[in-house]
C-alpha cells in the first residue's frame, strides 16, 4: 500500500526518473535544434538517483520508470538498472528509449531486473524517420527492438506521437509494424513542451478520434480494460495479441486517475507533467549523504503540492517552458 495519497485522494504508485537530459536523437517534437544540456554538477549521481528510487519504494511506490532525455547514453545506466532492479517491493521496473542503445545494453537491463521497454517510434521510412528525429537512423532502432527480443523482453511497446502532415498518413503501418513484431502500440497526441522551433503545435495537431478512425477503417478495435497504470486507453483487435493504446492528454484528459510523479535529472521532483508545482530533493540528498528519512519526509509531504490536471491547449502556444527532455515525458 503506497504511503503516497495527494489532495484529491490520488494514490501515487507509479515515479518516473529521468537519468539524463541528454540524447542521441533531437525529435522535433521534443527538442530544438540547438539544445544545451546541464552541467555535470547539477546532474543527480547515479547513487542519487539509487537514493531516489529506493526512498519512493519504501515508500510503496510499485512501478519505476527510467526515462530521459534517452537514458542509455546515461554512462553506468546498466549498474543503476540492476541496483534499481533488486529493490523490494517493485513490482514493474521499465525504461522509455529511443531504441538506438539497445543492442549493447538489452541484455544488461532484463539480467537487472527491468520488465518492460517502451521504444519511440514515429516512422517507418527512413528519410521520414531522420527528418523527425534529426539525428536518428531508423535501422539502428529496429534493429535494438530484435536485439531486445533476444533479450528476453516480451513486453515491449512502441510509442508514436502523431503530428498532422508528417506522419499521421502512416499510422496503418505502424499498427502492421506491431502486430507483425508481436508488439503493443501507443499513439500520442504531442504536448505543448518547450519552444521546439521546428513547427507550430497549433498546425501538426493530430487527436487520438482520427488515428482510431484511421486504424478502424482496417483493424476493428474492442476496449481493452487492462492497464499499465500508465495513461494509456487500451484496445485490442480480433485475430492479434497486440493491444492498441491512445495517450489523449488533450482529447481525453486522464488527470483525475493519475497515479504517478516524476523526477528531472536535476532532482526536481515534479508533480505533474503540465505544471511547474515541484521540490528539490537535490537539495535534501546533498544534505543528508546516504539518509534516506529526510527525503522520504519530503516526498510525502511534497504530495500536497500535487495539481488536479494540466490546462494543455492544442492553440500553438508554448504552455510549458520546460523541455520534454528535461521531463522524460
Ligand atoms: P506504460 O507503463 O507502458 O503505460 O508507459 P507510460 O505511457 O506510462 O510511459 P511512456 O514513457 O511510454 O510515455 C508515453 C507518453 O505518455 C509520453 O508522451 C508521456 O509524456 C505521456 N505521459 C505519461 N504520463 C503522463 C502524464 O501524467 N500526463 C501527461 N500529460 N502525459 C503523460
Ligand atoms: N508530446 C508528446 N509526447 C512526447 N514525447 C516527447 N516529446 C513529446 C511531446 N512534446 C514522447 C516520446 C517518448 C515519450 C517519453 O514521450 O516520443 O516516447
Ligand atoms: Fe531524444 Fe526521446 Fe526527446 Fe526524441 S523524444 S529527442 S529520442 S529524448
Amino acid at each position: 500500500m503506497t504511503d503516497l495519497i495527494d489532495k484529491f485522494s490520488r494514490p501515487v504508485r507509479y515515479v518516473r526518473i529521468s537519468v539524463t537530459d541528454r540524447c542521441d536523437f533531437r525529435c522535433v517534437y521534443c527538442m530544438s535544434e540547438e539544445m544545451t544540456f546541464l552541467p555535470r554538477d547539477q546532474v543527480l549521481s547515479l547513487e542519487e538517483l539509487y537514493q531516489v528510487a529506493r526512498a519512493f519504494t519504501e515508500l510503496g511506490v510499485e512501478k519505476v520508470r527510467l526515462t530521459g532525455g534517452e537514458p542509455l547514453v546515461r554512462k553506468g545506466i546498466d549498474e543503476l538498472v540492476a541496483q534499481i532492479g533488486s529493490l523490494p517491493g517493485l513490482k514493474d521496473f521499465a525504461m522509455t528509449t529511443n531504441g538506438a542503445g539497445l543492442r549493447r545494453h538489452a541484455q544488461a537491463l532484463h539480467g537487472g531486473g527491468m520488465t518492460r521497454l517502451n521504444v519511440s517510434l514515429d516512422s517507418l521510412d527512413p528519410e521520414r524517420f531522420k527528418r523527425l528525429t534529426r539525428t536518428g537512423d531508423l535501422e539502428k532502432v529496429i534493429d535494438g527492438i530484435h536485439a531486445a527480443q533476444d533479450a528476453g523482453f516480451d513486453k515491449i511497446k512502441l510509442n508514436a506521437v502523431v503530428l498532422r502532415g508528417r506522419n499521421d498518413d502512416e499510422v496503418l503501418d505502424l499498427v502492421a509494424f506491431a502486430r507483425d513484431e508481436k508488439l503493443d502500440i501507443s499513439f500520442i497526441e504531442e504536448m505543448p513542451l518547450g519552444d521546439v522551433s521546428d513547427h507550430s503545435r497549433g498546425e501538426t495537431f493530430y487527436s487520438s478520434d482520427e488515428v482510431q478512425a484511421r486504424i478502424e477503417s482496417r483493424y476493428p478495435l474492442m476496449p481493452s480494460p487492462e492497464t499499465t497504470l500508465g495513461p494509456s486507453r487500451y484496445f485490442r483487435m480480433a485475430d492479434s495479441d497486440c493491444r492498441v493504446g491512445f495517450i489523449s492528454p488533450h482529447s481525453h484528459n486522464f488527470c483525475s486517475t493519475c497515479n504517478r510523479v516524476r523526477v528531472t535529472v536535476e532532482g526536481r521532483l515534479l508533480l505533474c507533467l503540465g505544471n511547474e508545482h515541484s521540490v528539490d530533493l537535490r537539495e535534501t540528498l546533498r544534505r543528508y549523504p546516504g539518509q534516506l528519512q529526510p527525503l522520504k519526509e519530503q516526498i510525502v509531504a511534497a504530495m500536497d503540492l500535487k495539481p488536479e490536471r494540466h490546462h494543455f491547449s492544442t492553440d500553438g502556444d508554448v504552455q510549458v517552458v520546460r523541455f520534454m527532455n528535461m521531463t522524460g515525458g
